[in-house]
């Protein structure tokens, strides 16, 4: 699949998390955790277990992932110290949504990432309004931290997902990210169930969101999107194709979502969407109609503007070509999972024996993806559908 040097990588160090987003695959609504959650960590010695050959190519690393709270690691610092002193310049990216990590940790990773990088703080609002969607993260602890990072020369950016309850907000946030030389941008969040039009006017229809307990499984309050009002389009964060105004003009209808969600991790432990089989579909075309360009193969480098290659890494050091993928596997969906249960999951991870090189030779990123990519795959669907619904052109099911 790859034929270029690994130059990216993005890497989950944790599922690990302090908060309770709704919308994360790592709960359900707000509520009980899922329960493919480990609590695990990458340390310091899985990077010197990636080897200085593997990492001496490495031009940035995003610590993000799908369902982990970066800041929740406790080797982050040391961790970032030595993949700062194997390559000095690297641009290290790590998004938190501020809460959790304590003081110390914040001022010593402004100095770590300094102009070569950025701390992303993920939070939406202010003091009255940013635990309704992070939910469970405390605002005293979320400002003291930014304040710990600012009073460093790290620079700091702030990604603040829109919602109804926190858009009036927005004009004291872009002044305060202004006062303290804050890299402000806004994002449309998705996870709002959606229909196109309601058939009396034609209007499309959003559900509200439900938020849970987790302990007592009950029902807490409901979210809304902003459905009326535009955010500063010039201020708008980097997303997937159609994310912004989505929600714009419609009608918010708000169902009855079930009174208390008690039990809900054991009926949702497999997975809920299609099988491969109803995939069968993308057969009927062929596979250049999908037009698929894979984010992996084809990042475009901010500073050269040349595509170079990435991969992801998952919370247990598992190698995946993204974090679409990975995130898929982790909710059991069918197609990637067999694709994965073709090969020896340990021949994914690296280990004294089994370099980062030799893993991006082994048979499932050299034979199976490729296949996913080409429409060659052996189940009935053909193609990998995560890589047309992600990166490609979905055709309609007829
Ligand atoms: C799973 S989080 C991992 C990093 C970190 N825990 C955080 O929340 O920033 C990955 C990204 O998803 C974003 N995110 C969470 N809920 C979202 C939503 N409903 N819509 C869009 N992005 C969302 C987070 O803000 C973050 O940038
Ligand atoms: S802070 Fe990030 S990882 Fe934690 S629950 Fe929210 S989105 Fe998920
Ligand atoms: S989903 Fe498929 S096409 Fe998209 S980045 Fe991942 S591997 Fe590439």
């Amino acid at each position: 699949m790859y034929t270029d040097i690994i130059k990216k990588v993005h890497i989950e160090v944790t599922d690990k998390c302090n908060s309770e987003c709704p919308v994360c695959p790592r709960n359900f609504q707000g509520g009980a955790i899922h329960p493919n959650i480990k609590n695990i960590q990458l340390g310091v010695d899985y990077f010197k277990l990636l080897g200085d050959d593997f990492l001496k190519n490495i031009q940035q690393w995003h610590f993000c992932g799908t369902r982990g709270e970066p800041m929740a690691n406790t080797e982050i610092v040391d961790i970032v110290s030595y993949l700062r002193y194997i390559t000095p310049h690297v641009k290290i990216i790590i998004r938190t949504n501020g809460g959790i990590g304590g003081v110390k940790r914040y001022k010593e990773l402004s100095k770590l990432i300094g102009k070569n990088g950025m701390l992303v703080f993920s939070v939406d609002g202010w003091e009255d309004t940013n635990e309704i969607y992070r939910k469970n993260v405390r605002w005293d602890k979320v400002k003291a931290h930014m304040d710990a990072y600012l009073s460093g020369p790290g620079n700091c950016h702030w990604d603040y997902l829109v919602f109804k309850h926190n858009y009036d907000q927005i004009p004291f946030a872009i002044e305060f990210a202004e006062k303290n030389n804050i890299q402000l941008e806004f994002k449309e969040p998705f996870g709002f169930d959606r229909k196109f039009y309601s058939t009396s006017d034609k209007r499309k229809i959003v559900y509200t969101l439900p938020v849970y307990d987790r302990k007592s499984g009950e029902l807490l309050y409901e979210i809304e999107p902003e459905t009326e009002r535009e955010f500063p389009r010039n201020k708008h964060a980097a997303q997937p194709a159609g994310m912004y105004n989505q929600y714009i003009g419609a009608e918010v209808k708000r169902i009855k979502h079930a009174k208390n969600q008690k039990g809900i991790e054991k009926i949702a432990n497999t997975w809920a969407g299609p099988s491969i089989d109803y995939y069968a579909y993308l057969k009927n075309y062929d596979n250049s109609e999908f037009n698929i360009s894979c984010e992996a193969l084809n990042r475009v480098d901010d500073v050269s503007g040349l595509p170079t290659q990435e991969i992801f890494i998952d919370c247990d050091g598992m190698f995946y070509p993204c974090c679409y993928l990975a995130g898929k596997h982790f909710m059991g969906e069918p197609q990637i999972t067999a694709m994965i249960n073709k090969v020896d999951k340990s021949k994914l991870i690296p280990s004294v024996d089994n370099s980062p090189e030799s893993i991006l030779k082994s048979t499932f990123f050299s034979k199976i993806m490729v296949d996913g990519l080409n429409g060659n795959l052996d189940d009935s669907a053909g193609t990998c559908h995560t890589c047309v619904s992600m990166c490609g052109e979905m055709p309609v099911k007829n």
